[in-house]
């Protein structure tokens, strides 16, 4: 079988005009994505975003309502799913607990009749750096360890694309960051195209060369983590990836280079270039560490947008930074990140402050602001989710 063949290297994947509907719930809408071959690429979302059912589907343990998918340029849609060039990694590495670890990996290979597995399934775990613990049974290995084991299982058969569903899910922060380093390496090294699926945006970012961020089932942006990050398109990514101080407000003036946005008694300038929106009710917005506290009134420069007086009501220190929590009243809250530096707070709690910011570091969103007022700064996943089960739970209400 050709698909069976080792790869030379990854495969580009591609899925076009792909819904999923279950019965009484349409998980994905509609999706688009071109994933090139050899690329780290990262599937971030919120719990339930369709996530899951995106690798399933390119796995072809689940079959799309509609759409086509495509690997190596080859229709795979109807093709089963062993007979794809894919492997998963799930959440739950199930090892085989009577195996030894080189048993483990080389498992699948021995099935399949491909000679030389047991040498193959050692170089595997040389890979993962495991090769020394081959005889050992996963009840003797650490959870980090399991999960490399598990890891060479699936790179050993060199799937032309790997998937990867929270496979760091289990272990503690430190093992995480670790593996996450690892896992990096080890793309780099076999060059295969791996898809990684994490609700974890630090992981996202550090991890891949392309992050898409999902939302109820559809991709909302997608792009190289810094790109994301300084210049998000929507309020969900604005949040999702990191903290954003947003505004909405009317825009009152356009020009070729900025826009200038009338937000409660205050003006608020964008460059045109980095919004998204150039007339009407927009939401703008600056990340908390491109933010500058001042204890005196800064001088109005065009270049920075200044805000204030306002008060600080809540002061955090963390080590490497302190929060400011800033309350400009009717603009509402400003978190500002200010790097510690040594010379201890700028301002303590209760003080008279303003904030101010280069107009090149603001971003104007897509959004269509609902309500008059601010967007609610939900910057965890946390919080997205609780407030996602919120919505189920009084939906589930009304019916
Ligand atoms: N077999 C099914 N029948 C009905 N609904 C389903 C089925 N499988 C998944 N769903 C729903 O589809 C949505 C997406 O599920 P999915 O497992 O893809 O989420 P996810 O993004 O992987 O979330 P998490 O981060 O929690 O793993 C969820 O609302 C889920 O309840
Ligand atoms: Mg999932």
């Amino acid at each position: 079988m050709a698909v069976r063949e080792f790869a030379e290297r990854g495969a580009d994947l591609e899925l076009v005009g792909i819904q999923k509907r279950f019965p009484g719930f349409t998980a994905i809408e509609e999706l688009d994505l071109v994933i090139p071959a050899g690329s780290f690429f990262a599937l971030l979302g919120p719990s339930g975003c369709g996530k899951t059912t995106t690798l399933r589907l390119v796995a072809g343990l689940e079959e799309p309502t509609r759409g086509r998918i495509l690997i190596g340029g080859k229709d795979v849609t109807d093709t089963k799913s062993h007979e794809r060039p894919v492997n998963t990694v799930f959440q739950s590495y199930a090892l085989f607990p009577h195996m030894t670890v080189i048993e483990n990996v080389a498992f699948g290979l021995k099935r399949r009749r491909i000679s030389d597995a047991v040498a193959k399934a050692h170089e595997a775990l040389r890979l993962v750096e495991l090769d020394h613990l081959a005889q050992r049974r996963p009840q003797q290995l650490s959870g980090g360890q399991q999960q490399r084991v598990a890891l060479a299982r699936a790179i050993v058969n060199r799937p032309a694309l790997l998937l990867l569903d929270e496979p760091l899910g289990a272990l503690d922060l430190k093992l995480r960051r670790q593996m996450q380093l690892e896992l990096k390496t080890i793309q780099e090294e076999v060059g295969l195209t791996f898809l990684h699926v994490t609700h974890d945006q630090e992981e996202a970012m550090t991890m891949a060369d392309t992050v898409a961020v999902m939302n109820k089932g559809a991709i909302e942006q997608m792009g190289a983590p810094a790109e994301l990050y300084e210049l998000p398109r929507t309020v969900f990514v604005a949040n999702f990836l990191g903290q954003s101080n947003l505004f909405t407000g009317q825009v009152v003036g356009t020009t070729s280079t900025a826009i200038t946005v009338e937000a409660a008694d205050a003006r608020i300038v964008v460059p045109t270039a980095r919004a998204q929106r150039h007339q009407g009710e927009v939401a703008v917005g600056v990340r908390p560490e491109k933010v500058v506290l001042h204890t005196e009134e800064p001088a109005a420069t065009a270049d920075r947008n200044v805000l204030g007086p306002g008060r600080v009501i809540d002061v955090s220190f963390s080590g490497v930074s302190t929060q400011y929590l800033v309350d400009l009243g009717a603009l509402g809250t400003v978190v500002v990140f200010a790097q510690n530096v040594g010379s201890g707070p700028v301002a303590g709690l209760g003080a008279e402050v303003w904030v101010s910011w280069e107009v090149a570091h603001g971003f104007g969103l897509d959004d269509v602001p609902v309500e008059a007022g601010r967007f609610p700064a939900d910057d965890s996943t946390t919080s997205i989710a609780a407030q996602r089960r919120e919505g189920l739970v009084s939906e589930l209400e009304e019916h």
